[in-house]
């Protein structure tokens, strides 16, 4: 499984449609083959580089195991724990790590960071995060979809409610486009992706045959959709002044049991990247709600908690796709170093 060997994935066109598909493909073979206990270890002895800029549970953790699970072994950075950016330039440090390990992830602000250390490392670089793009979060995504669905990938109809000028909405409207979907961007213009996105995605929907949309409609934007989609309302690395802005903005996009019946389809799932906001149950949560009086934001947790939400699902799929990029990039020529387990 070596089609992409030493290829970097710092954004999702980085890889053509059939590359995606290619490691959705892959991933599910090895969730499968973790689940019965036949898992092939094909990154013995690998070293990976994990930086973290901003925060993570999940993407940190999907690293973690998926590494370990193959054989490889990792190292954290966290957001305080290096010289990168403070004592020491990106592109010094890329060329330091390169030295050490096979590959390094980076979680951070801008995307150019991710672009320089891929320049300078010599070894495949992966975004676990930008200010512009979650690539490994759409693998997980299209993996959970593709499960709670019966249909091929470029028949199906996703809505992502709510910020889109940031990665998740960015990163949805391009994914959509590149794999020939029915992709909704539902939100007030003002939160639109930048119009050289919007762009690009129309020129990737005239190639791959995607309906691409981008409405402030909640109703007519997720008519009909097989998934309806959200993210947390203000970013990492966003400003908190934001928050009365988005809190009158994105009221009207909150996903609720209404938005789900809205679609006209029992059978709706819905999907969020996590962390989300939907309770009480966390510092920021209450901080919110002693402010604004709100106890919910971009998800109710009726829908949060319904069986439409699939959302566990995703968060385990990180693990399973980061997998695959790790596998697809990292892995010697079949039958060179892995080891099956017993
Ligand atoms: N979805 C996601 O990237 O989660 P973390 O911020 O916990 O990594
Ligand atoms: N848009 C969110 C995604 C978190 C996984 C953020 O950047 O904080």
């Amino acid at each position: 499984p070596t089609a992409l060997t030493g290829r970097h994935f710092l954004k999702e066109l980085d890889f053509t449609a059939e590359e995606f598909r290619g490691l959705l493909a892959l991933a599910a073979e090895l969730k499968a083959a973790k689940r019965a206990r036949t898992e092939t270890r094909y990154l013995t002895g690998r070293n990976i580089a994990l930086i973290f800029e901003k925060t993570s549970t999940r993407t940190r953790c999907a690293f973690e195991v998926a590494a370990a699970d193959q054989g490889a072994h990792t190292t954290y950075l966290d957001p305080s724990g290096s010289q990168i950016g403070h004592k020491e330039s990106v592109k010094d440090t890329a060329r330091v790590l390169g030295r050490m390990y096979d590959a390094i992830e980076y979680r951070g602000h801008g995307q150019g960071v991710v672009e320089e250390l891929a320049a300078h490392a010599g070894v495949p670089v992966y975004n676990g995060l930008t200010d512009e793009w979650h690539p490994t979060q759409m693998l997980a995504d299209l993996l959970t979809m593709t499960e709670h669905s019966d249909k091929p990938l470029e028949d199906i109809a996703f809505a992502y409610l709510g910020d889109a000028r940031y990665n998740m909405g960015n990163s949805y409207l391009v994914t959509g486009a590149l794999l020939g979907m029915d992709v909704r961007i539902v939100a007030p213009k003002l939160l639109w992706p930048d119009e050289t996105i919007v762009a690009l995605a129309r020129r990737l929907a005239d190639a791959s045959g995607a309906r691409v949309t981008l409405t402030e409609d909640v109703k007519e934007g997720v008519r009909g959709a097989d998934f309806v989609a959200t993210d947390v309302w203000v970013s990492m690395g966003e400003p908190q002044q934001v928050w009365d802005e988005r809190i009158g903005l994105l009221g009207p996009y909150a996903v609720t049991m209404d938005v789900l019946r809205a679609t006209g389809n029992p059978d709706v799932r819905f999907l969020h990247c996590l962390p989300a906001f939907h309770d009480l149950g966390t510092k920021v949560g209450r901080e919110i709600h002693e402010r604004y009086g709100l106890t919910e934001l971009e998800v109710s947790d009726e829908v949060f908690e319904s069986e439409h939400s699939v959302v566990f699902d995703e968060a385990e799929n990180r693990m399973h796709t980061i997998k695959a990029v790790l596998v697809a990039t990292l892995a010697a020529p079949e039958g060179d170093t892995s080891q099956t387990l017993a």
